[in-house]
């Protein structure tokens, strides 16, 4: 006669395979998602309808804009800004000879206090005339980015992390090439594209204090340090290093895409968002507070976000915690003010704290605004299977895995980008 060990263990082990329980407040299954509405990208809050190009650029985008700085990310000063660019050095045999590599430390001009960003920037050697970048931050900085032994360790504080090798908030030796799975250097230059790179914590660092060491403390208090947001300050941060660019001649800065994974993806969208030079903005896993709904109750919510990293967002947006259609706008229409330029929206299958269902219904629903300049967006209702990408002038895919960004996730955004620039 067994005892009750051997008849409940494989119970209960069938019950862990199957079931991981949701964090506290959040929902991952699908059957449990209540009804909503979203609001309308053609007639947002506090605005009159659109209903033609000019009427979106005279009131639907500036409308737009207004919302998610109220009620997410802030208000980034608008400039102008004067940089000061100083090249650290530069190394033409890099990648086994396939790339120059460009270390340039980027600063403002009238603020020498502030020690600035660190943009890593390889390009290709066999290509001859301006190319295009893929531009994007790093979560460890770029001597975690690349694999390259000769390239300064960054000093700057990190998230503790020990698989990481970070020390007192420090890097060590043993963190360089800790994120190289997530830069597939290799990968851009043999296909003719550059890429360019910095440490999210050299424009914030990523705590709820991190304000006064970065740019926002810095600025202060010619701008309010709470005005805006951690993401505003990365977000301002890839526009600098957009700016950089512009004074490369071997870089065609009027193809600069602006990509980020999960949260520096919710930061990528928001610089995509406000600054229209990037023509194409690419969203890897952003989750909530990025690409996906938030009326969708499905995976991470804004009361969850907000307590884990009040500093992302304004104060305003933890009031939504309790019911997040009442936040006057959702993630849609943040994609909606990407056009008419090029969006990309990628999810993984393992990857429900981002709702992935969320994220392709958020590109659905940000068309729209797209069709207004007869862009045709994903050109189908239906999330595609896995392994499958989609879409005409908004692309997405969702990859087989968890969250992170991989060879596979880049192999589609640079296909996405020869598609449109290079037919
Ligand atoms: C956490 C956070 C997400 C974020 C992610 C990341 O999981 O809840 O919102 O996107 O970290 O940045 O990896």
């Amino acid at each position: 006669m067994p005892n009750l060990h051997h008849l409940l263990l494989p119970v209960l082990s069938l019950m862990l395979i199957t079931k991981t329980p949701a964090r506290e407040g959040s929902n991952e299954d699908e059957s449990q998602v209540p009804a909503y509405t979203l609001p309308n990208p053609l007639h947002p809050a506090g605005s009159s309808p659109v209903t033609t190009q000019t009427d979106w650029d005279s009131h639907g985008r500036p409308a737009t804009l207004a919302l998610f700085q109220k009620n997410l990310y802030g208000l980034t000063p608008p400039g102008p800004w004067k940089l000061k660019l100083e090249t650290l050095s530069t190394k033409t045999d890099a990648l086994k000879g396939k790339a120059t590599r460009h270390l340039i430390q980027i600063r403002l001009a009238d603020l020498p206090a502030w020690p600035g960003l660190q943009m890593l920037l390889y390009t290709p050697n066999a290509v001859t005339t301006p190319v295009p970048t893929f531009l994007c931050l790093s979560f460890g900085g770029n001597h975690a980015a690349s694999t390259e032994p000769d390239l300064p360790l960054s000093d700057r504080w990190q998230r503790p992390a020990k698989e990481k090798h970070i020390v007192n908030n420090r890097a060590t030796e043993a963190s360089r090439g800790t994120e190289s799975s997530r830069f597939p250097f290799e990968l851009l230059i043999d296909r003719g594209y550059a890429l360019a790179t910095a440490y999210c914590g050299d424009l914030e660092p990523d705590h709820a204090d991190g304000w006064k060491d970065g740019i926002r403390g810095a600025l202060a208090p010619r701008v309010n340090p709470t005005d805006w947001t951690c993401i505003g300050a990365w977000a301002w941060g890839l526009s600098r290093m957009l700016d950089a660019l512009e004074t490369l001649p071997f870089i065609d800065s009027q193809h600069t895409a602006v990509v980020g994974h999960s949260r520096l993806g919710k930061a990528a969208l928001w610089a995509g968002a406000q600054d229209t030079r990037f023509a194409l903005v690419i969203s890897n896993n952003s989750g909530e507070g990025g690409a996906a709904l938030k009326y969708r109750h499905f995976g991470e919510t804004p009361a969850i976000i907000t307590k884990a990293f009040p500093h992302w967002f304004v104060p305003t947006y933890a009031t939504y915690g309790p019911n997040p259609q009442s936040c006057p706008v959702d993630q849609h229409q943040l994609l909606s003010l990407v056009a008419p330029r090029l969006l990309y929206v990628a999810s993984a299958t393992e990857d429900l704290w981002a709702d992935p269902k969320g994220e392709f219904l958020a590109a659905l629903n940000a068309e729209p605004v797209f069709a207004l300049y007869g862009k045709t967006g994903l050109t189908t209702p239906t999330q595609p299977a896995p392994d499958t990408p989609i879409g005409n002038h908004i692309g997405y895919h969702l990859r087989t895995g968890k969250h992170d960004i991989t060879a596979y996730d880049w192999t589609q955004y640079l296909n996405f980008a020869n598609k449109h620039w290079n037919p």
